[in-house]
């Protein structure tokens, strides 16, 4: 019989502190009207001095663990999408094992920015389908304004802190896509767009570096490759827009949603948005709001969900789930 990924836990955390965008006012020519007409972002958390990605992870980890009933050992594997890890290696994921007691399974990170936890669910996924794990953690966690250069207002004003997590449960399906569970996951990437966003740091400088965007061709791409991921895993689902209930979209821009929702005929009152209040968390950013729709009364058991999300690399990519 056909195992389907479930979603059998969801939760989230932010770090305390709240910074709204007249925090930006002060050290560069910006305004709050700009940020929020350009990028519907009104604040974002940011992590305390020490407080690490692994420790969001940890934390968000521990919600979705509650929320599902279950202990960090009754878990097989953590799969944690990041692309602020907190050291070369190991991986942030083998930190959030040990932060939770887990004394057993196998622990990895994806790396895919903000297209992140896209590739994790696919992961986490294969894995239950293939029988190697029953129970996956799956997280999206960083710390994006610890990549910031504080002098470059076209990127500065747009990221934030956090994490959200999932616990995936294998249940038998019956290969309809009524069944609850993963129906569809559809994965790109394109390392020719690779210098569109990018950090200028690492083995090759010896240094952390800065997150660097070209906004506008960033722009120009997720508009035209989210509608597209979208809707090949829908029909991958053997399902198509009018079945959807919930767009769980990357949350980096306001216009980038609205334009991703108009493709499929929607209005916002189909989608979960919290860009407004923690701007872009890359990886983080679907899984904080899958908690936080579930939290609102959004998403409910049997709804249908796609979620979909695009980043650096360019790597971009859907995931059709029915929760
Ligand atoms: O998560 C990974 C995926 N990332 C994304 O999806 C991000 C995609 N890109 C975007 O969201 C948008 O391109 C931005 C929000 C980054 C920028 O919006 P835009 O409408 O593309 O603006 P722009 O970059 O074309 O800039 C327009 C103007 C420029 O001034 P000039 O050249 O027209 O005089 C910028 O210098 O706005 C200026 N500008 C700002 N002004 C005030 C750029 N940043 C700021 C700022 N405050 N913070």
């Amino acid at each position: 019989m056909l195992n389907r990924a479930v979603v059998i836990g969801v939760g989230h955390y932010l770090p305390e502190r709240v910074v709204p965008n007249s925090h930006f006012e002060s050290f560069l020519d910006t305004s709050n009207e700009w940020i929020v007409s350009r990028s519907g972002i009104e604040r974002r958390h940011f992590a305390a001095e020490g407080e690490m990605t692994s420790d969001l992870a940890a934390n968000a980890a521990r919600a979705a663990l509650a929320h599902a009933g279950l202990e960090a050992n009754d878990i097989d594997a953590i799969v944690l999408a990041t692309s602020t890890a907190d050291l070369t290696f190991p991986s942030a994921a083998t930190m959030v094992q040990a932060k939770l007691g887990m004394e057993r399974g196998f622990a990895f990170d994806i790396q895919a920015v903000c297209a992140g936890f896209v590739y994790a669910l696919g992961t986490a996924n294969a894995l239950i389908v293939a029988g190697q794990a029953r129970r996956v953690l799956v997280i999206g966690a960083e710390t994006f304004s610890r990549l910031m250069d504080w002098t470059d207002r076209g990127t500065c004003v747009l990221f934030g802190d956090g994490a959200g997590a999932v616990v995936l449960e294998a249940r038998p399906g019956t290969d309809s896509p009524s069944d609850r569970g993963i129906l569809a996951v559809d994965l790109n990437s394109d390392g020719r767009h690779r210098d569109l966003l990018y950090v200028d740091g690492g083995m090759t400088t010896g240094a952390t570096g800065h997150l660097r965007m070209e906004g506008k061709e960033v722009f120009r791409h997720a508009v035209e490759k989210l509608a597209q991921t979208a809707e090949t895993a829908l029909e991958r689902a053997g399902l198509s827009a009018a079945d959807v209930d919930w767009i769980v979209p990357h949350q980096a821009n306001l216009r980038i949603i609205k334009a991703t929702a108009q493709k499929f005929g929607f209005g916002l009152d189909k989608v979960v948005l919290t860009v407004q209040d923690h701007g872009n968390t890359s990886a983080a950013s679907i899984p904080l709001a899958l908690s936080v729709g579930v939290e609102r009364g959004q998403i409910k058991p049997g709804d249908l969900v796609v979620t979909e999300a695009i980043g650096g690399g360019l790597a971009w990519g859907a995931v059709v789930l029915r929760w």
